[in-house]
């Protein structure tokens, strides 16, 4: 029986025999030869059948595509194969043949895609944004784990709101109305009573009325909470948190990252401290014409850049009709396919700049950023940039107020670089009893699901804090992806609830 072998290890049994289990992703005949591109999860293998064994041949020769298999062969090494090596098949079972699989290796909108996305995280690129997942996950637990902090599981069902009653998702718990927890934070504030360093990693959801590249209705959150912590100690462990979940993707995950077409680069750039702005620098910001004159010249860049690459579809389009080889015309086809896609990014950009440089020059102060202004204020820093004191009114009702500032609290957003966006959102809590009494009689909230969160305050009170990082929208900004829909398995989005 030949050694089992899975394709990332095949480097290691150049010579050897070895048994692959593995799908179907593509298959071409050149002559007297029939290779079958084979993915196991592992990777890709370029495996070769002759038509000197014409058994095989003629089996291997009439497969479809995620057909399943199990394949014996010698590993040899090979300079144009995937990962170097190659499979010289002596032995090829089918476990399930598979017929007209619906996604193709051309090009699929994205509607066609989510409806199939059960079948979807099949394709490299999906199976990549999952291992960069898997390896942020790993490395953000690995962080608190050796800083000393207990991984306490917070509950699903909760009685009341932690981020506002406009985003609830009411569930019928035994015929009381109990919703899904937004956040764990007010639960992990008692366990932080308790061990003094906790956090808590889970799903959340959020019934946002919102269709955009960065919003999910259930998303998974990491979320620290410390004892006697206060802002600046917060905005360093955040920044602690980041910089390790973006040490480990780079460690780890560059092949994923480079097959994703990432800018690595601009990744390695990050590293502490990352700047810091009160809220009201960000506003100043947002307002400076400085600002606008740089925004107006992005614009013309864009619009330059959307000039030369019509013209440059232009010009392959003619290519492609005096094409002859198929393979030829099959990468012509996938060119023009991406450069479609960029030009209807640079479309949408040039039609939407002139709005947003509206929005930034217009901005008041006591308004909350929307997309726009987060978009505008992360390009400005080439690292995550933290922005603190917002104005209380706009701010959740556990965050304290700051002691020179009242109208603020002392809380922290950070916005990811490149237009990413929030990622992180987190405060120094209310820890005075009669002050966060006060705070909750005027949102006009009935205080008795809320005596337990009281009780933290009336019994060995202690400056406190902690915060939110978004796992998805921090998985779209290290990929690299233009929405957040591919950095989850099974999206849970405004609309969509299959598969
Ligand atoms: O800013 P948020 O709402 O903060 C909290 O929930 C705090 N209770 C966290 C804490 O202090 N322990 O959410 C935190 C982060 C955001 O910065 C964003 O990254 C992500 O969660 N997030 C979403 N991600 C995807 N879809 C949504 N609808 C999201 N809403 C928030
Ligand atoms: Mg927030």
């Amino acid at each position: 029986m030949p050694e089992q072998a899975l394709i990332q290890d095949l480097q290691a049994h150049l010579g050897q025999e070895v048994q692959l289990r593995g799908w179907l992703y593509g298959r071409r005949s050149g002559g007297k030869i029939a290779f079958l591109l084979v993915r196991d999860g592992t990777g890709l293998c370029q495996c070769v059948v002759e038509t000197a064994q014409a058994d095989l041949f003629a089996v291997a020769s009439g497969l479809g595509q995620e057909s399943s298999l199990v394949l014996t062969g010698t590993a040899r090494p090979d300079g144009r194969a995937p990962g170097g090596v190659e499979l010289a098949v002596t032995g090829l079972r089918v476990l399930q043949p598979a017929a007209d699989y619906p996604i193709s290796r051309k090009a699929h909108g994205t509607d066609f895609l989510m409806e199939h996305r059960h079948l979807w995280l099949r394709s490299p690129r999906q199976a990549a944004i999952l291992r960069v997942r898997h390896t942020l996950i790993r490395a953000a637990r690995a962080y608190f784990d050796s800083n000393g902090f207990t991984l306490i599981d917070t509950p699903i069902l909760s009685p009341g709101a932690a981020e506002g009653a406009g985003t609830l998702f009411p569930v019928d718990y035994f015929g009381d109305t109990v919703f899904l927890a937004q956040t764990g934070q007010l639960y992990l504030e008692a366990a932080a009573m308790a061990l003094g360093r906790v956090y808590c990693f889970g799903p959340t959801f959020r019934a946002e009325k919102s269709k955009t590249r960065r919003h999910l209705a259930e998303f998974w959150m990491i979320e620290p909470e410390i004892a006697f912590a206060e802002l600046p100690e917060l905005m360093t462990w955040a920044e602690g948190l980041v910089c390790a979940m973006i040490q480990a993707a780079l460690a780890e995950r560059r092949d994923e990252l480079a097959l994703l077409g990432r800018d690595i680069a601009a990744l390695e750039k990050i590293a502490p401290p990352f700047p810091r702005l009160t809220y009201s620098q960000a506003v100043d910001l947002l307002r400076d014409p400085e600002l606008h004159r740089k925004l107006e010249q992005e614009l013309e860049a864009d619009r330059a850049r959307l000039h030369a690459s019509i013209a440059e579809l232009a010009a392959l389009e003619e290519q492609g009709a005096r094409a002859r080889q198929g393979w030829q015309q099959d990468k012509l086809v996938q060119q023009a396919a991406d450069l479609r896609e960029r030009i209807h990014d640079l479309e949408a950009q040039v039609a939407q700049r002139p709005v947003h440089i509206e929005h930034a020059r217009n901005f008041a102060w006591g308004g909350d950023f929307g997309g726009d202004e987060e978009t505008i204020l992360s390009r400005q820093f080439d690292r995550p940039v933290l922005i603190s004191e917002y104005p209380r009114r706009i701010k959740a009702f556990y965050m304290k107020p700051s002691p020179v500032n009242p109208e603020v609290v002392l809380n922290l957003d950070m916005l990811a670089p490149e237009g990413y966006g929030e990622i992180i959102g987190g405060s120094q809590r209310e820890d005075d009893l009669s002050a966060l009494q006060k705070r909750m009689a005027d949102e006009g909230m009935n205080p008795a699901p809320y005596e337990w969160y009281l009780d933290l305050r009336r019994y060995g009170s202690v400056p406190h804090g902690g915060f939110g990082l978004g796992l998805e929208r921090t998985v779209a900004w290290i990929c690299g992806l233009k929405h957040i829909r591919e950095t989850i398995p099974f999206p849970r989005l405004m609309g969509r609830i299959y598969p």
